[in-house]
Protein backbone atom coordinates (compact mmCIF):
# COMPACT_ATOMS: atom_id res chain seq x y z
CA UNK A 1 0.00 0.00 0.00
CA UNK A 2 1.29 3.72 -0.73
CA UNK A 3 1.04 5.93 1.90
CA UNK A 4 1.94 9.73 1.62
CA UNK A 5 2.78 10.89 5.19
CA UNK A 6 2.43 15.05 5.10
CA UNK A 7 3.89 17.47 8.00
CA UNK A 8 6.24 15.17 8.99
CA UNK A 9 9.71 16.27 10.68
CA UNK A 10 13.08 14.35 9.86
CA UNK A 11 12.96 12.85 13.33
CA UNK A 12 9.37 11.82 13.00
CA UNK A 13 10.19 9.90 9.28
CA UNK A 14 13.17 7.76 11.00
CA UNK A 15 11.13 6.62 13.67
CA UNK A 16 7.97 5.41 11.88
CA UNK A 17 10.28 3.27 9.41
CA UNK A 18 11.95 2.06 12.77
CA UNK A 19 7.95 0.96 13.73
CA UNK A 20 7.08 -0.14 10.31
CA UNK A 21 10.55 -2.72 10.71
CA UNK A 22 9.79 -3.48 14.15
CA UNK A 23 5.68 -4.62 13.52
CA UNK A 24 7.16 -6.69 9.85
CA UNK A 25 4.94 -3.82 7.89
CA UNK A 26 8.33 -2.60 5.80
CA UNK A 27 7.45 -4.58 2.56
CA UNK A 28 3.51 -4.29 2.71
CA UNK A 29 3.61 -0.59 2.89
CA UNK A 30 5.75 1.68 0.56
CA UNK A 31 5.76 5.42 2.47
CA UNK A 32 6.77 8.76 1.17
CA UNK A 33 7.21 11.62 3.40
CA UNK A 34 6.54 15.29 3.33
CA UNK A 35 7.50 18.33 5.42
CA UNK A 36 4.92 20.31 4.20
CA UNK A 37 0.59 20.53 4.65
CA UNK A 38 -1.20 18.19 2.38
CA UNK A 39 -3.05 20.35 -0.39
CA UNK A 40 -4.93 19.99 -3.67
CA UNK A 41 -1.57 20.92 -5.11
CA UNK A 42 0.17 17.77 -4.24
CA UNK A 43 -2.80 15.52 -5.75
CA UNK A 44 -1.04 14.84 -9.31
CA UNK A 45 1.88 13.79 -7.49
CA UNK A 46 -0.05 10.89 -5.51
CA UNK A 47 -2.12 9.56 -8.35
CA UNK A 48 -1.29 6.39 -6.68
CA UNK A 49 -1.66 6.73 -2.94
CA UNK A 50 -4.34 4.62 -1.23
CA UNK A 51 -3.88 6.45 2.40
CA UNK A 52 -2.81 9.38 3.58
CA UNK A 53 -1.57 10.23 7.40
CA UNK A 54 -1.58 14.20 8.20
CA UNK A 55 -1.67 16.18 11.09
CA UNK A 56 -4.45 19.20 11.58
CA UNK A 57 -3.30 21.55 8.93
CA UNK A 58 -4.04 19.96 6.45
CA UNK A 59 -7.58 20.28 5.34
CA UNK A 60 -9.25 17.63 3.61
CA UNK A 61 -12.05 18.45 1.74
CA UNK A 62 -14.20 16.86 -1.28
CA UNK A 63 -12.39 18.42 -3.78
CA UNK A 64 -8.66 16.83 -2.56
CA UNK A 65 -10.32 13.65 -2.55
CA UNK A 66 -12.06 13.84 -6.21
CA UNK A 67 -8.43 14.13 -6.64
CA UNK A 68 -7.13 11.30 -5.12
CA UNK A 69 -8.92 8.45 -6.90
CA UNK A 70 -7.37 5.34 -5.34
CA UNK A 71 -7.72 6.85 -1.45
CA UNK A 72 -8.98 4.69 0.69
CA UNK A 73 -7.20 5.39 4.14
CA UNK A 74 -6.92 9.04 6.31
CA UNK A 75 -4.96 8.74 9.61
CA UNK A 76 -4.98 11.86 10.71
CA UNK A 77 -2.44 12.31 14.14
CA UNK A 78 -4.49 14.13 16.00
CA UNK A 79 -7.72 13.99 18.05
CA UNK A 80 -9.57 16.39 16.84
CA UNK A 81 -11.08 15.78 13.25
CA UNK A 82 -12.55 19.45 12.22
CA UNK A 83 -10.29 19.92 9.46
CA UNK A 84 -11.52 16.34 7.50
CA UNK A 85 -14.90 16.50 5.84
CA UNK A 86 -16.19 13.20 7.10
CA UNK A 87 -19.08 13.20 5.10
CA UNK A 88 -17.01 13.94 2.11
CA UNK A 89 -14.81 10.70 3.04
CA UNK A 90 -17.99 8.57 3.50
CA UNK A 91 -18.88 9.77 0.35
CA UNK A 92 -16.21 8.65 -1.00
CA UNK A 93 -16.02 5.48 0.71
CA UNK A 94 -12.78 6.58 2.69
CA UNK A 95 -12.05 5.40 6.44
CA UNK A 96 -10.68 7.90 8.48
CA UNK A 97 -8.76 7.16 11.90
CA UNK A 98 -7.99 9.30 14.45
CA UNK A 99 -5.73 9.29 17.70
CA UNK A 100 -7.91 9.06 20.53
CA UNK A 101 -5.81 9.24 23.31
CA UNK A 102 -1.93 9.96 23.57
CA UNK A 103 -1.65 13.37 25.23
CA UNK A 104 -4.71 14.27 27.79
CA UNK A 105 -1.75 14.50 30.87
CA UNK A 106 0.23 16.17 27.97
CA UNK A 107 -2.62 19.04 27.12
CA UNK A 108 -3.77 19.11 30.95
CA UNK A 109 -0.27 19.59 32.47
CA UNK A 110 -0.41 22.93 29.13
CA UNK A 111 -3.54 23.93 30.44
CA UNK A 112 -2.02 24.83 34.11
CA UNK A 113 1.03 26.28 32.06
CA UNK A 114 -1.35 28.64 30.59
CA UNK A 115 -3.34 29.37 33.99
CA UNK A 116 -0.55 29.86 35.87
CA UNK A 117 0.90 32.10 33.31
CA UNK A 118 -1.76 34.68 33.76
CA UNK A 119 -3.08 34.21 37.40
CA UNK A 120 1.17 35.02 38.49
CA UNK A 121 1.73 37.17 35.55
CA UNK A 122 4.79 35.01 34.42
CA UNK A 123 4.62 36.74 30.90
CA UNK A 124 4.44 39.73 31.80
CA UNK A 125 7.05 39.84 34.51
CA UNK A 126 9.47 38.22 31.58
CA UNK A 127 8.74 40.74 29.29
CA UNK A 128 9.75 43.44 31.77
CA UNK A 129 13.28 41.25 32.84
CA UNK A 130 13.94 41.18 29.60
CA UNK A 131 13.96 45.58 29.33
CA UNK A 132 16.00 44.99 32.56
CA UNK A 133 12.53 46.81 34.21
CA UNK A 134 12.96 44.22 37.55
CA UNK A 135 10.22 46.42 39.59
CA UNK A 136 7.36 44.47 40.57
CA UNK A 137 4.71 46.86 40.02
CA UNK A 138 1.95 45.34 37.83
CA UNK A 139 2.85 41.82 38.74
CA UNK A 140 0.81 40.96 41.62
CA UNK A 141 -1.27 37.79 40.66
CA UNK A 142 -3.54 35.43 42.52
CA UNK A 143 -3.55 32.11 44.42
CA UNK A 144 -5.09 29.06 42.86
CA UNK A 145 -5.78 27.25 45.90
CA UNK A 146 -9.56 27.96 47.44
CA UNK A 147 -10.15 29.59 43.52
CA UNK A 148 -13.20 27.57 41.25
CA UNK A 149 -12.05 26.15 37.78
CA UNK A 150 -14.68 25.62 35.52
CA UNK A 151 -14.54 22.97 33.04
CA UNK A 152 -16.12 22.45 29.79
CA UNK A 153 -15.93 18.80 28.56
CA UNK A 154 -15.12 16.20 30.79
CA UNK A 155 -13.62 13.77 28.93
CA UNK A 156 -9.88 12.31 28.65
CA UNK A 157 -8.12 16.15 29.03
CA UNK A 158 -10.70 17.58 31.10
CA UNK A 159 -10.46 14.98 33.76
CA UNK A 160 -6.24 15.20 34.26
CA UNK A 161 -7.18 18.94 34.05
CA UNK A 162 -9.66 18.30 37.22
CA UNK A 163 -7.17 16.09 38.51
CA UNK A 164 -4.39 19.03 38.59
CA UNK A 165 -6.77 21.70 39.83
CA UNK A 166 -7.59 19.72 42.74
CA UNK A 167 -4.10 19.26 43.45
CA UNK A 168 -3.73 22.67 44.00
CA UNK A 169 -6.70 23.00 46.01
CA UNK A 170 -8.86 24.42 43.48
CA UNK A 171 -13.33 23.65 43.56
CA UNK A 172 -13.96 22.52 40.26
CA UNK A 173 -17.59 22.73 38.42
CA UNK A 174 -17.76 21.04 35.56
CA UNK A 175 -19.92 20.93 32.45
CA UNK A 176 -21.10 18.25 29.76
CA UNK A 177 -23.36 16.80 28.10
CA UNK A 178 -22.28 13.17 29.19
CA UNK A 179 -21.72 13.83 32.32
CA UNK A 180 -19.92 11.22 34.64
CA UNK A 181 -21.16 10.94 38.28
CA UNK A 182 -18.67 8.58 38.80
CA UNK A 183 -15.80 10.24 37.99
CA UNK A 184 -17.26 13.32 40.12
CA UNK A 185 -17.41 11.07 43.42
CA UNK A 186 -13.70 10.24 42.76
CA UNK A 187 -11.86 13.24 41.80
CA UNK A 188 -14.16 15.66 43.80
CA UNK A 189 -16.24 17.84 41.49
CA UNK A 190 -19.71 18.85 40.99
CA UNK A 191 -21.43 18.70 37.74
CA UNK A 192 -23.67 22.04 37.10
CA UNK A 193 -24.82 23.61 34.27
CA UNK A 194 -23.58 25.64 31.64
CA UNK A 195 -24.67 29.24 32.96
CA UNK A 196 -24.03 27.91 36.97
CA UNK A 197 -20.51 27.49 35.77
CA UNK A 198 -19.97 30.83 34.02
CA UNK A 199 -21.16 32.63 36.98
CA UNK A 200 -18.60 30.93 39.84
CA UNK A 201 -16.06 30.10 37.52
CA UNK A 202 -12.76 32.13 38.11
CA UNK A 203 -11.09 30.46 35.55
CA UNK A 204 -13.18 28.56 32.91
CA UNK A 205 -11.29 26.27 30.84
CA UNK A 206 -12.45 24.41 27.68
CA UNK A 207 -12.02 20.69 26.78
CA UNK A 208 -14.59 19.15 24.31
CA UNK A 209 -14.36 19.00 20.50
CA UNK A 210 -15.21 21.25 17.92
CA UNK A 211 -18.80 20.48 16.45
CA UNK A 212 -21.79 22.23 15.31
CA UNK A 213 -23.10 22.45 18.63
CA UNK A 214 -19.90 23.95 20.13
CA UNK A 215 -18.80 26.12 17.86
CA UNK A 216 -18.69 29.39 19.51
CA UNK A 217 -19.88 27.85 22.73
CA UNK A 218 -18.17 30.99 23.95
CA UNK A 219 -20.38 34.13 22.64
CA UNK A 220 -21.66 37.30 24.06
CA UNK A 221 -24.17 36.07 26.05
CA UNK A 222 -21.70 33.42 27.67
CA UNK A 223 -19.09 36.28 28.25
CA UNK A 224 -21.62 38.16 29.69
CA UNK A 225 -22.57 35.67 32.07
CA UNK A 226 -19.01 35.36 33.37
CA UNK A 227 -17.76 36.66 36.86
CA UNK A 228 -16.34 39.96 36.47
CA UNK A 229 -12.27 39.85 35.79
CA UNK A 230 -12.04 35.28 35.38
CA UNK A 231 -9.41 33.86 33.06
CA UNK A 232 -10.99 31.97 29.56
CA UNK A 233 -8.73 29.18 28.78
CA UNK A 234 -8.79 27.65 25.59
CA UNK A 235 -6.83 24.65 24.62
CA UNK A 236 -9.60 22.83 22.45
CA UNK A 237 -10.00 24.57 19.41
CA UNK A 238 -10.09 28.61 18.44
CA UNK A 239 -13.79 28.42 17.08
CA UNK A 240 -15.32 26.92 20.35
CA UNK A 241 -14.81 30.97 21.65
CA UNK A 242 -16.38 33.78 18.96
CA UNK A 243 -13.43 35.90 19.01
CA UNK A 244 -15.39 39.03 17.99
CA UNK A 245 -16.79 38.71 21.33
CA UNK A 246 -13.59 37.85 23.39
CA UNK A 247 -12.26 40.89 22.21
CA UNK A 248 -14.93 42.86 23.52
CA UNK A 249 -14.45 40.89 26.46
CA UNK A 250 -11.33 42.35 27.49
CA UNK A 251 -11.20 45.31 26.24
CA UNK A 252 -14.45 45.77 29.11
CA UNK A 253 -12.94 43.96 31.72
CA UNK A 254 -15.25 41.00 31.67
CA UNK A 255 -12.46 38.47 31.62
CA UNK A 256 -9.35 39.42 33.27
CA UNK A 257 -6.99 37.56 30.83
CA UNK A 258 -7.32 35.01 27.91
CA UNK A 259 -4.90 32.32 27.81
CA UNK A 260 -5.01 30.44 24.09
CA UNK A 261 -3.37 27.43 22.60
CA UNK A 262 -5.73 27.56 19.79
CA UNK A 263 -7.48 30.62 18.26
CA UNK A 264 -10.16 30.43 14.99
CA UNK A 265 -8.31 30.73 11.85
CA UNK A 266 -4.70 29.63 13.12
CA UNK A 267 -4.02 28.28 9.36
CA UNK A 268 -4.25 31.14 8.34
CA UNK A 269 -2.51 33.02 11.01
CA UNK A 270 0.71 30.38 11.11
CA UNK A 271 0.89 30.62 7.03
CA UNK A 272 -0.31 33.88 5.60
CA UNK A 273 -0.11 32.02 2.56
CA UNK A 274 -3.01 30.13 2.92
CA UNK A 275 -5.03 32.97 2.77
CA UNK A 276 -4.81 33.27 -1.17
CA UNK A 277 -6.83 29.81 -1.44
CA UNK A 278 -9.00 30.04 0.88
CA UNK A 279 -12.45 29.14 -0.47
CA UNK A 280 -14.03 32.34 2.14
CA UNK A 281 -11.25 34.72 2.12
CA UNK A 282 -12.67 37.75 3.73
CA UNK A 283 -13.07 35.53 6.74
CA UNK A 284 -9.53 34.15 6.68
CA UNK A 285 -8.21 37.58 6.91
CA UNK A 286 -10.81 38.71 9.50
CA UNK A 287 -9.22 35.92 11.70
CA UNK A 288 -5.67 37.04 10.81
CA UNK A 289 -6.63 40.74 11.89
CA UNK A 290 -8.21 39.45 15.04
CA UNK A 291 -5.46 37.23 15.98
CA UNK A 292 -3.14 40.33 15.65
CA UNK A 293 -5.59 42.30 18.24
CA UNK A 294 -5.41 39.81 20.41
CA UNK A 295 -1.50 38.46 20.22
CA UNK A 296 -1.13 42.58 21.06
CA UNK A 297 -2.77 42.04 24.65
CA UNK A 298 -0.78 42.00 27.98
CA UNK A 299 -3.59 40.14 29.04
CA UNK A 300 -3.36 37.27 26.47
CA UNK A 301 -1.23 34.39 26.63
CA UNK A 302 -0.86 32.87 23.47
CA UNK A 303 0.94 29.57 22.43
CA UNK A 304 0.73 28.39 18.89
CA UNK A 305 -1.65 25.08 18.86
CA UNK A 306 1.70 23.69 21.03
CA UNK A 307 -0.41 21.89 24.14
CA UNK A 308 0.23 18.40 22.70
CA UNK A 309 3.71 19.02 21.77
CA UNK A 310 5.48 17.06 24.00
CA UNK A 311 8.03 14.26 22.82
CA UNK A 312 6.62 11.75 25.21
CA UNK A 313 3.11 12.57 23.33
CA UNK A 314 4.39 12.66 19.61
CA UNK A 315 5.65 9.43 19.94
CA UNK A 316 2.10 8.12 21.31
CA UNK A 317 0.84 9.34 18.33
CA UNK A 318 3.20 8.04 15.82
CA UNK A 319 2.53 4.50 17.49
CA UNK A 320 -0.90 4.68 17.46
CA UNK A 321 -0.97 5.89 13.86
CA UNK A 322 0.80 2.64 13.05
CA UNK A 323 -1.41 0.60 14.99
CA UNK A 324 -3.76 2.27 12.38
CA UNK A 325 -2.47 1.76 9.55
CA UNK A 326 -1.59 -2.08 10.54
CA UNK A 327 -5.05 -2.86 11.55
CA UNK A 328 -6.67 -1.63 8.56
CA UNK A 329 -4.22 -3.11 6.42
CA UNK A 330 -5.32 -6.56 8.38
CA UNK A 331 -9.11 -5.68 7.62
CA UNK A 332 -9.74 -4.75 10.96
CA UNK A 333 -9.66 -0.84 11.61
CA UNK A 334 -9.28 0.53 14.83
CA UNK A 335 -10.01 4.61 16.09
CA UNK A 336 -12.10 5.15 12.99
CA UNK A 337 -14.43 8.27 13.13
P1 LIG B 1 -12.90 13.54 24.65
O1 LIG B 1 -13.74 13.09 23.51
O2 LIG B 1 -12.28 12.55 25.55
O3 LIG B 1 -13.79 14.52 25.57
C1 LIG B 1 -14.62 15.51 25.06
C2 LIG B 1 -15.73 15.74 26.05
O4 LIG B 1 -16.53 16.82 25.56
C3 LIG B 1 -16.67 14.53 26.22
O5 LIG B 1 -16.83 14.21 27.58
C4 LIG B 1 -17.97 15.00 25.57
O6 LIG B 1 -19.13 14.43 26.18
C5 LIG B 1 -17.90 16.50 25.80
N1 LIG B 1 -18.76 17.25 24.90
C6 LIG B 1 -18.99 17.02 23.58
N2 LIG B 1 -19.87 17.91 23.09
C7 LIG B 1 -20.20 18.72 24.14
C8 LIG B 1 -21.07 19.84 24.27
N3 LIG B 1 -21.82 20.27 23.25
N4 LIG B 1 -21.15 20.43 25.47
C9 LIG B 1 -20.45 19.96 26.54
N5 LIG B 1 -19.62 18.90 26.48
C10 LIG B 1 -19.49 18.30 25.28
O7 LIG B 1 -11.81 14.52 24.03
P2 LIG B 1 -10.41 14.95 24.66
O8 LIG B 1 -9.39 13.94 24.35
O9 LIG B 1 -10.60 15.33 26.08
O10 LIG B 1 -10.07 16.24 23.78
C11 LIG B 1 -10.91 17.38 23.77
C12 LIG B 1 -10.53 18.29 22.63
O11 LIG B 1 -9.25 18.86 22.89
C13 LIG B 1 -10.32 17.57 21.27
O12 LIG B 1 -11.54 17.39 20.59
C14 LIG B 1 -9.41 18.51 20.52
O13 LIG B 1 -10.18 19.41 19.76
C15 LIG B 1 -8.69 19.25 21.65
N6 LIG B 1 -7.26 18.92 21.66
C16 LIG B 1 -6.36 19.96 21.59
C17 LIG B 1 -5.00 19.70 21.59
C18 LIG B 1 -4.01 20.81 21.54
O14 LIG B 1 -2.83 20.55 21.25
N7 LIG B 1 -4.38 22.04 21.80
C19 LIG B 1 -4.50 18.32 21.64
C20 LIG B 1 -5.52 17.31 21.76
C21 LIG B 1 -6.86 17.63 21.76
Amino acid sequence: MRVAFFEIEPWEEKYLQSRMAAMGLDGKIHPCFHPDRLTLAHASALADVEAVSIFIYSRVRDDLLQALPRLKLVLTRSTGYDHIDLEACRRHNITVCHVPRYGETTVAEHTFALILALSRKVHKAYLQAQRSDFSIEGLRGFDLYGKTLGVIGTGSIGLHVIRIARGFGMRVLAYDIRPNPLFADVLGFSYTDLDVLLRESDIVSLHTPLTPQTRHLINREAFRKMKRGALLINTGRGALVDTDALLQALEEGILGGAGLDVIEGEEFVKEERALLTSPSASEAWRHVVQARLLLRREDVVFTPHIAFNSWEALQRILDTTMMNLKHFLEGMPINTV
